[in-house]
């Protein structure tokens, strides 16, 4: 009777997965963290959180996906028919990423257009928020949508479509085992030419000399048990939908381990990329790294370019810079999609087709308030609430609910049935113990500090509508579809 979906090999499932959590995080966010967080010395809470958190929660997920054959509400459904709704929050999570996601891998096609006439000009800040996103003063504010933008994210979109349809091996494995593959090829062929410009070591310096007094930070730690858990897109319901695919005698454990060391190898070279790059522009302007340094939206479209103008060889440059970007963000829009088409495929019964189709019609649709003018106010409060609210109670209440309500027996046999190294009473203490606490104290304190101050200057109403709100709404719809009746294949998981 059971007639899912399945991949083609073990590589292409691994490339997949390294696809999904490979993404924009790695190469914006991952380079900065560290070298705010302590530099060199940031290892080791990384490395700490990698072996108690990142690879635990992965064979968990992977062991979920694979046991129960099924996206994350059916799997959850399948534990306990009342834990349906948490899979569903997931999912709507994932939902509303895939919605702004898309949006800022439209700015990587753009620029990497613009990497080939130099039109970011020589202000590149003024650029970027005046003449390409056309900023508006608040969120409520759209200004009209940009037509570049609007068109950019039109072929995300149809390339997330174009994968998702054509199914798990033919259409999302296909597109891993090119995009990852080349993605790695041309960060190491980009780190190949920068690192011999002047300066560029001396940004590799900033990156890696540890300050080991930051240890004592236990923020430092928190920040490198968030990064993990975003990285490897745990929580989301992703790597779920993912290892549902997974033929029945797959090695869970070397492939949870595989994906996340991939992940973090290419954490690396993506900062050492960076970091080069900073060095180099701060070596012929004349400024000290510290700087230049920084991260996220305006370290993709305002410093690197600029860093890019003062290198030999910008089209070069440039262009590698935003295509690995734009893969990245691709491989992983990919799985977001691909998580929420499984789960409506699961509880519903519909073709994949006709999910796929509806759904990437209907994010577009959203996406386009994103290529607004107001669209980059409107995403950084989103994401902002995601990533610090929504994540973080998702990630929880599941692990919560899986290692101390319902027990990790279930999982645990199946996983050591059929992976080559087992996991024991090590891997039951770090789910139940180590992550539930950082979770638990990362969750409540981002909460307090959201209350006490409220984000980035913006009016409280315009947090509500796009921040505060998603959570409880999330919620409310989740409840809505744990109720509604099921397709008779969701309670026959086994
Ligand atoms: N893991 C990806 C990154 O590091 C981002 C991502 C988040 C992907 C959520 C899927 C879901 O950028």
């Amino acid at each position: 009777m059971d007639n899912r979906e399945q991949w083609g090999s073990r590589a292409g499932f691994i490339l997949a997965a390294v696809g999904s959590a490979i993404g924009l995080g790695n190469i914006w966010r991952f380079p900065y963290m560290a070298y705010e967080n302590g530099g060199g010395a940031f290892f080791i809470p990384y490395i700490f959180a990698l072996l108690t958190a990142g690879i635990p929660f992965m064979i968990m997920e992977f062991g979920l996906g694979h046991k129960y054959k099924g996206s994350a509400p059916k799997v959850l459904a399948a534990v306990n028919a009342k834990y349906e709704w948490l899979g569903w929050v997931q999912i709507m999570i994932a939902g509303i990423i895939a919605v702004y996601y898309a949006a800022v891998i439209g700015w990587t096609i753009n620029y990497l257009g613009f990497a080939f006439d130099g039109a970011w000009g020589t202000d590149t800040k003024g650029f970027f928020f005046g003449e390409y996103l056309g900023l508006t003063s608040s969120p409520t504010e759209l200004g009209g949508i940009r037509w570049p933008i609007f068109g950019a994210c039109a072929l995300t979109w149809g390339l997330t479509w174009l994968a998702c349809n054509s199914g798990i091996r033919g259409g999302i494995e296909r597109a891993c085992k090119v995009l990852i593959p080349l993605l790695f090829a041309l960060v190491l062929v980009f780190i190949g030419r920068v690192i011999t410009l002047p300066g560029a070591t001396v940004g590799l310096d900033f990156l890696f000399t540890p300050d080991f007094s930051k240890l004592a930070d236990f923020s430092v730690w928190a920040a490198a048990y968030g990064q993990i858990f975003f990285s490897l897109s745990i929580g989301f319901g992703i790597m779920i939908a993912y290892s549902s695919y997974l033929p029945k005698n797959a090695d869970i454990c070397n492939n949870a381990a595989m994906t996340v060391f991939i992940n973090c190898g290419f954490s690396m070279l993506a900062g050492i990329m960076i970091f080069s790059v900073l060095g180099s522009m701060a070596h012929s302007t004349g400024q000290a790294v510290s700087d230049v340094a920084g991260a996220g939206v305006g370290l993709a479209f305002i410093t690197i370019p600029a860093a890019i103008n003062t290198m030999p060889a910008p089209l070069f440059f440039g262009t590698i810079f935003f295509l690995c970007l734009t893969m990245a963000g691709v491989s992983s829009h990919i799985s977001i999609v691909e998580a929420v088409t499984s789960s409506l495929i699961d509880k519903f019964g519909a073709s994949r087709q006709k999910v796929v189709t509806v759904l990437c019609i209907i994010g577009f649709a959203l996406t386009a308030v994103f290529t607004t003018g107001a669209g980059l106010l409107i995403l950084d409060i989103v994401d902002h609430f995601i990533n610090n609210i929504c994540l973080l109670f998702a990630a929880l209440v599941e692990i919560v609910l899986i290692s101390w309500v319902i027990g990790l027996d279930g999982v645990r046999n199946d996983v050591n049935t059929y992976s080559d190294f087992s996991v024991g009473k090590l891997w039951a203490f770090s789910l139940r113990i180590i992550t539930v606490l950082v979770l638990g104290y990362s969750f409540f304190s981002s909460l307090y500090t959201k209350i006490t101050e409220p984000y980035g200057g913006y009016g409280m109403s315009d947090l509500v509508m796009f921040g505060w709100s998603i959570l409880p709404l999330a919620i409310v719809v989740a409840i809505f579809l744990q109720k509604k009746q099921s397709h008779k294949q969701f309670q026959h998981y086994s």
